[in-house]
């Protein structure tokens, strides 16, 4: 499933970010790439250590835990610590598959990566190129949001960053290990989620959305892992 939340970071939070983002020290992005992906990979990364990007990092992490949206789709069970990029004219990043399993840094922990996630910290006006195209069972989808926006979709999906022409795409990359490993059963959920909330601001009739809710909650029950 591919999710759009639009609107995750309030115009207040988008600047604070991009202020941060302004004082890091961004270096080639090359480091924390795979081998593979190391060879089609062209960008700047803010070294996950620089009290910039932690900071603009809590600042996202803050605004994940108050969307309920992205609590629907994402059903998050641990979430990566946001890194950040930057593409400037001529970068890009080819076609890829992203690493099934990452350290967290700083623990001993790993996380699988379920899903993949993309924030969007510069408007489609200041650049040209550089859409984030993802290929599912449906062929490939451009996307290229609004700042502030986030784009969910699953992590077993080859994707690439399109070559930047003018300008420069900034962004903060992470991912979600989710209670619901399948992408299929998790879009079940934010599916029928979807529908529950919608009918009760309808107020639908009542024993029917009981019945509804309890076919979420037992769905779940089903097949979250903790
Ligand atoms: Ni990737």
């Amino acid at each position: 499933m591919l999710a759009r939340i639009p609107s995750l970071l309030s115009p207040g939070e988008l600047a604070e970010v991009r202020g941060r983002l302004e004082r890091g020290a961004w270096a080639d992005g090359r480091l924390t790439a795979g081998y593979q992906s190391a060879e089609v990979k062209s960008n700047l990364q803010l070294r996950e250590g620089d009290p910039a990007a932690r900071e603009a990092g809590e600042i996202v992490l803050r605004a994940l835990e108050r969307s309920p949206h992205f609590a629907s789709a994402a059903l998050p069970r641990h979430v990566y610590p946001p890194m950040f990029n930057r593409y400037e004219a001529g970068m890009a990043f080819g076609a890829h598959i992203d690493n099934a399993l990452r350290p967290i840094p700083g623990t001993p922990h790993r996380l699988r990566t379920d899903v993949s996630a993309t924030l969007f910290l510069t408007a489609p006006h200041e650049y040209d190129g550089g859409e984030l195209t993802i290929e599912d069972t449906y062929g490939a989808h451009a996307v290229k949001l609004e700042a502030g926006d986030l784009v969910l979709y699953p992590a077993t999906s080859v994707h690439r960053v399109e070559p930047v022409t003018r300008g420069a795409r900034l962004a903060a990359i992470f991912w979600i290990q989710s209670l619901v490993r399948d992408d299929g059963a998790r879009t079940l959920l934010f599916e029928l989620d979807r529908a529950i909330r919608t009918l009760a601001a309808e107020a639908a009739h009542r024993e029917s959305l009981v019945s509804l809710t309890a076919c979420y909650h037992n769905l779940l029950r089903r097949w979250a892992d903790l």
